[in-house]
């Protein structure tokens, strides 16, 4: 759809036009209710599959808002699990560090011990405890799945949908591409004070392109006298996607010029239209950006994706996860190509962090009860509308 002709809000007649309040931005009550009913709700991805490709692998992720460390093991049997990384004794983490691989989980406050696949395979001083069934005594499981190598967790006891279920929109649209071609290359972690929707927020519109990125993505790209106009924007469920077009014209630096005549992925994969069929994912612009509710993206690109995990720390916190992926390096003008690619993306992120910070800081002042989103901002709407109504219910 093209907004020459129309608006994009015209495809969703249901979403409002009205401004936006900023108390969820600010009040610690709603950052509260987002805990119960989003973070412990919702599938939320946590790593992929090649993060423990092998029997024993494992990683933990710490998930602040849910209030819970989730462990998540190859096991024995080539299974992927997840769960709470938690002893049943008496609650200690039973592992400690971030990832490794081992045969088995021993706590290590008082040796009890599970194995690959969550079984009470060890309890200390066993006859000294009254009514234990070690059986049902393991690590307690966390729902889990996967879609594409992208591994997902959902923390409620029984999940209102199926990750098949919740996904089924952006797979629809997203599968085809070749993900596991491409490897981990680059990776960036922020401590943000921010609140985690206006991080979120920030990335689903690519209108403040040639104001804020100006000095970065924009200035190799012009589309002389045009105004910013998406590609596509569209709501797929709980999650949207928000494509950019390729620019007119793209004036690489010399730098640049010289990455891209070794690989791809630098600044030139957000210029160039990508092949629109066949039988890889259904591209809508150059750079498809997919975000899945409620914490993370999966940005699509010629030759390259990175992902954002969106972590909240407390109502004004929030870590920002950047992981790119690449095809493996073949040669050493491969590895210059990517890592022009990889810190020109991380100069680009550093300008929205840079915002993020700066709206926290004058954002609960009172001095604003409301802001305004224009057509361009449509996700943003999508996004509100979907979170209100989950801490709402
Ligand atoms: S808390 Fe794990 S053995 Fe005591
Ligand atoms: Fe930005």
């Amino acid at each position: 759809m093209s907004t020459e002709f129309g608006l994009f809000m015209d495809q969703y007649p249901d979403l409002p036009r009205t401004p936006v309040a900023v108390e969820p931005y600010i009040s610690a009550e709603y950052f509260e209710m987002e805990r119960a009913g989003i973070f412990r709700k919702c599938w939320i991805n946590v790593g992929r599959e090649s993060d423990a490709a092998t029997p024993g692998e494992y990683f933990v992720r710490n998930i602040e808002i849910a209030g819970a460390s989730v462990l998540v093991v190859r096991g024995s049997d080539g299974a992927v699990r997840a769960f709470h990384n938690m002893c049943s004794h008496r609650g200690n983490p039973v592992a400690w560090e971030e990832r490794g691989k081992c045969r088995h989980f021993t706590c290590q406050f008082h040796g009890w011990t599970y194995d690959t696949r969550g079984a009470l395979v060890h309890v200390s001083d066993r006859d000294r405890f009254f009514d234990l069934d070690p059986a049902k005594n393991g690590l307690t499981p966390i729902h889990c799945g996967v879609w594409q190598g992208f591994i997902f967790i959902n923390l409620a006891k029984s999940p209102d949908e199926t990750l098949e279920a919740y996904l089924a929109p952006v797979t629809e649209l997203v599968d085809g591409y070749p993900f596991s071609s491409l490897t981990k290359a680059y990776g960036y972690r922020a401590v943000e004070q921010v609140n985690w929707k206006t991080l979120i927020e920030a990335q689903m519109e690519g209108w403040h392109l040639p104001y804020l990125h100006k000095n970065t993505l924009a200035k190799t790209a012009t589309d002389r006298g045009k105004r910013f106009r998406h590609a596509a924007l569209k709501r797929l469920g709980a999650h949207s996607l928000v494509s950019s077009q390729a620019p007119e014209s793209f004036n690489p630096t010399p730098v640049t010029a010289i990455s891209i005549s070794y690989g791809v992925g630098t600044f030139d994969a957000f210029s160039v239209e990508s092949e629109r069929e066949g039988k890889g994912p259904k591209w809508h612009g150059a750079f498809d950006l997919y975000h899945i509710f409620p914490n993370f993206y999966v940005g699509l690109l010629r030759g390259t994706y990175f992902t954002y995990n969106v972590w909240p720390l407390a109502r004004d916190r929030t870590v920002w996860e950047v992981t790119g992926y690449y095809p493996p390096a073949l040669n050493a003008g491969q590895v210059f190509s990517q890592a022009v690619g990889s810190v020109g993306l991380r100069d680009t992120l550093r300008e929205d962090a840079f915002v993020h910070e700066q709206i926290t800081r004058v954002i609960g002042s009172g001095a604003k009860d409301h802001f305004h989103l224009q057509d361009e901002e449509t996700a943003i709407r999508n996004f509100l509308g979907q979170v209100n109504a989950r801490v709402h219910t």
